[in-house]
């Protein structure tokens, strides 16, 4: 399965990038440690470095096996460059990242983009789960993931390491977004009436027990 290379919300436009994109990529975001805090790479130190991870990201999409799809997030109006969503396919569960140019914090972008993957990932009949992990301390994003709908599923304890904060693996907290109607077929439980109940069970208690506040 390949997602389309162009997704459009009210304000924003993901696209895949494109090597012209580097300089801005490095300007904006890469070389700023207080974007990098709480990422799994280290602040570009030079334009080079932004132009390979660049060409890295293009790579993903030229892989036909690939799995892995990172869109730069732009303003619809003027491709102003924005930051960066990535979307990661594997069988039936979808999970995400995304970065943002600190001049763009707290404008509701990353809860736009990461609502639109949210939401074309669980539309496609294939995909049952989309998730993310943030780190227990990175506020934001983990106000992001919950405004984008997601529930917060529980800590990660030593989950990952994060090189701007040291060598040892750090707590996470994981989010996910489920199709609730997964746990109904998978257990028969679609074709039962409503009102009635399966092992003492009504079907729409065992929905609200899947995790999906919606
Ligand atoms: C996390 C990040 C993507 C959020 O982007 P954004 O566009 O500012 O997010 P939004 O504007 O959609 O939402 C941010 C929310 O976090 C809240 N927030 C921001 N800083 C916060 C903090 N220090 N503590 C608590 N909440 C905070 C905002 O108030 C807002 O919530 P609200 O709408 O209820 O007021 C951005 O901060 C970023 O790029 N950080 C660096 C990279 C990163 O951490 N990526 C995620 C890795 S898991």
């Amino acid at each position: 399965m390949r997602p389309p290379e162009v997704l459009e919300t009210d304000r924003l436009r993901l696209r895949v990038p494109t090597l012209e994109d580097a300089p801005e990529i490095f300007l904006q975001y890469a070389q700023d440690p207080e974007v990098t805090k709480y990422l799994t790479w280290r602040p570009h130190q030079s334009i080079e470095t932004a132009l390979e991870f660049t060409r890295h990201q293009t790579e993903e999409w030229q892989n036909q096996e690939g799995a892995v799809f990172p869109w730069v997030i732009t303003l619809k109006d003027d491709d102003c460059l924005l930051g960066m969503i990535r979307l990661h396919l594997e069988g039936h569960r979808a999970d995400l990242g995304y970065v943002l140019a600190r001049r763009h914090w707290n404008r509701g972008f990353a809860t736009e983009a990461v609502r639109l993957l949210v939401d074309w990932s669980l539309a496609q009949t294939d995909i049952f789960r989309v998730w993310a992990v943030c780190d227990a301390e990175n506020a934001a994003s983990a106000r992001v993931l919950e405004k984008a709908g997601m529930t917060r599923e529980g800590l990660l304890r030593r989950w990952l390491v994060l090189p701007n904060l040291g060598d040892a693996p750090r707590d996470h907290w994981c989010y996910a977004k489920v199709k609730v109607g997964s746990l109904l077929v998978a257990e028969g439980l679609d074709r039962v009436e409503p009102g009635s109940t399966v092992g003492g069970i009504d079907p729409e208690d065992r929905a609200d027990q899947a995790g999906e506040p919606e």
